[in-house]
């Protein structure tokens, strides 16, 4: 077979490894040959090609980024669509594609899949934010970076006597704050998906400085403030005309230092949570997920990704992934809570 791959959305540590993963067992074991498309749809829709060869794959597993490039475009604008994309299947021999990315790009391969073209997903999101998997590649690696952050910040707010406060990823759940944020041991979370008082946070905050700690407040970018009806945005949209979240953390920290008097400071983590070397898991999990993916194909199972369930590797349909968000449960958010303060 002929297959053509393409990440897109936001990259996550691990894409590498499922690139390599898929070419390798593709080449080497089913004699299968591909064709990489840059940039996301956009390089579908543009005919834009790289080759994709046992060679070209060669140790990246290891790499951050993405070795195909990737864009948040939507493949049924300007000169796109199922025609379009139909033509450049056409012109490349192409028997299937794979598609690796988030939400919009797997809604997108949905509609695309319901008009007949041939295609099987692999999710990926650092924000761990798909109900049909487990867990995304490049969410182990994030909240490692956001860890070793924090624990940096305690240090330098332990020697000040100041509270800290450590913003990271997390649009519409707030797995990566509850994950870094339990592992550095922080004295308050604020996620999307639970409502918190400021006044609840300044009550926390106090009591760990009263115990003679350096308060760490670690608050996700979609958290919505307390009488705020939308999380925080000041960076206009994005391609996809969502709000380009980021800068919570620099809101409340003087909100903070008002209530409570103790000195305070902001640390944004953002775009260093996606980029550089991914965690071993996330490599393991990546490259199961890209020779999984082969296998799909193999099957014809287009519509379908692949998935994580426990420690297996399953397939779902695409509509699975789109249902519903995988958000923090009440339980788990009640646990993390008993240690705060
Ligand atoms: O969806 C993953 C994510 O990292 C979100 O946490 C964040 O809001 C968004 O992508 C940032 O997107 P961009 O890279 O386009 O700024």
């Amino acid at each position: 077979m002929r297959i053509g791959m393409l990440t897109s959305g936001g990259d996550a540590p691990g894409l590498n490894a499922v690139i390599r993963g898929a070419v390798l067992v593709g080449t080497t074991v089913h004699h299968h040959e591909f064709v990489g498309f840059t940039d996301g749809w956009k390089g579908l829709v543009e005919n834009d090609t790289l080759p994709l060869t046992r060679h070209e794959v060669k140790g990246i597993s290891k790499q951050g980024g993405t070795i195909l490039g990737t864009s948040r475009t939507n493949p049924f604008e300007g000169r796109g669509g199922v025609d379009r994309i139909n033509e450049v299947f056409a012109e490349n021999r192409l028997d299937a594609l794979i598609a690796i990315g988030g939400e919009g790009t797997l809604a997108a391969a949905k509609r695309l899949t319901d008009a007949g073209i041939r295609i099987v997903g692999v999710p990926k999101t650092v924000d761990n934010d798909l109900d049909a998997t487990d867990y995304t590649f490049g969410f182990d690696t994030a909240v490692q970076i956001a860890t070793e952050a924090m624990d940096r910040l305690r240090t330098t707010g332990d020697a000040h006597n100041r509270c800290m406060v450590a913003e990271v990823m997390g649009r519409h759940v707030g797995w990566i704050a509850l994950h870094s944020g339990m592992a550095a041991g922080a004295h308050a979370i604020l996620i999307p998906e639970q409502n918190t008082s400021m006044e609840q946070l300044c009550a926390w905050v106090q009591s760990a400085y009263d115990r003679g700690r350096a308060p760490l407040v670690v608050v996700a970018e979609g958290f919505t403030l307390d009488g705020a009806d939308e999380p925080h945005s000041e960076r206009g949209l994005d391609a996809f005309g969502r709000p380009r979240l980021g800068g919570i953390g620099e809101l409340i920290a003087p909100m903070i230092e008002a209530r409570t008097g103790i000195e305070t400071r902001a640390t944004t983590l953002g775009h260093i949570q996606r980029g550089g070397t991914p965690s071993a898991f996330d490599r393991v999990l990546a490259t199961r997920l890209g020779m999984a993916a082969i296998a799909a194909v193999n099957d014809e199972r287009w519509g379908e990704m692949v998935a994580l369930r426990g420690t297996e590797i399953v397939r779902v349909p695409f509509e699975a992934a789109l249902g519903s968000l995988k958000t923090v449960p009440q339980e788990r958010y009640d646990e993390a809570a008993l240690l705060f303060g």
